[in-house]
């Protein structure tokens, strides 16, 4: 139990110190300062945005993605602002290359102080779509599920011998709205989600927290399949990374948009009526002209 106290005022102590750096004008070290923080799918999106805010702040950071070319762009964007980055290459959806990888991280930096979980895949198709296509979930629980626990898992120990470790997962409000057309995406989400819930209840005596975003729409390469985002609000990456900077700072417990609170308190109160709004939504959103192709891709 000794994290105990450190958890509990982890919040409060960040928040103060970014209140005192407003008001007087003073430029606090950020808690990420001198920190190791591992960022995967930093190659692009939030990822990217994320990592060149946590190297702003002063951290070490480690970026990983399938696209080497891509890492080492921002790595070189990193570097010439005077931060620090460091590359590695891997597909988080092969299991074979996570260990790898935990192995190279923990040999040549001792572990990571904090991981983001960040890379991933999406998919909008129907279930009705989906009968041949089981790969769909396959696949999404490969990239959101599996690499991001494996990863996890492999780092944990270096984070409870350290007695310090912070975990954030970047998930969507699709987990609380449970959007219609994107079962194989949010039920791969949902599942980091309430691992990760466990995992804080199971690590909090170690002083390793975990946060999970309920990020809403982002503006990233992600979308641009769904034509029918085009207009939708949508945050740009930077303000997505903000999110995800905070929540490394504080460690909330987790960051939700307010309408998806609100439809998350409509799906636990009246969950036929919010079955029958969600339908009616299903009915009005035809399928994405990709997501009727039925070609494996
Ligand atoms: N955009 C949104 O509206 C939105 C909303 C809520 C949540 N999110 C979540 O935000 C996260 C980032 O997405 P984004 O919007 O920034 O889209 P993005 O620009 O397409 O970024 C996805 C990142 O994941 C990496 N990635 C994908 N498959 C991988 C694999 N097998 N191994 C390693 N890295 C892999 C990609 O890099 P490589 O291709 O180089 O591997 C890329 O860096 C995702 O988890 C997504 O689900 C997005």
């Amino acid at each position: 139990m000794r994290g105990v106290p450190a958890v509990l005022l982890a919040g409060p102590v960040s928040r103060a110190r970014r209140l005192v750096s407003l008001l007087t004008g003073a430029d606090l070290p950020s808690p990420l300062q001198g920190r190791r923080v591992m960022v995967t799918g930093a190659s692009s999106g939030i990822g990217e945005a994320t990592a060149l805010a946590c190297a702003a702040r002063g951290a070490e950071v480690l970026l990983v993605a399938r696209r080497a070319d891509e890492l080492r762009r921002v790595a070189v964007d990193i570097t010439a602002a005077g931060g620090v980055a460091h590359c590695y290459p891997c597909d988080l959806s092969s299991g074979e290359a996570v260990d790898d990888l935990v192995k190279v991280v923990l040999a040549e930096h001792g572990g990571v102080d904090y991981l983001v979980n960040n890379a991933g895949r999406s998919i909008r198709r129907s279930i009705a779509s989906s009968y041949e296509r089981m790969h769909d979930y396959e696949r999404t629980m490969e990239i959101n599920y599996f690499g991001p626990v494996r990863l996890t898992m492999g780092l944990l120990p270096a984070m409870v011998d350290q007695g310090f470790g912070h975990v954030v997962n970047v998930l969507s409000w699709g987990v609380l709205v449970k959007a219609p057309k994107f079962s194989a995406y949010l039920a791969s989400k949902s599942a980091l989600d309430v691992f990760s819930r466990i995992a804080a209840r199971e690590y909090l005596g170690d002083n390793i927290t975990f946060t999970n975003v309920r990020m809403s729409l982002v503006r990233t390469d992600m979308i641009g399949p769904t034509g029918l985002y085009a207009k939708a609000p949508a945050l740009t990456a930077e303000q997505a990374a903000a999110k995800v900077v905070r929540a490394l700072e504080d460690r909330p417990v987790t960051v939700d948009p307010l309408p998806a609170r609100a439809i998350d308190a409509l799906n636990l109160l009246t969950p036929r009526v919010a079955d029958l709004v969600f339908h009616a939504v299903h009915q009005r959103f035809r399928e994405s002209s990709q997501a009727r192709r039925h070609l494996r891709d």
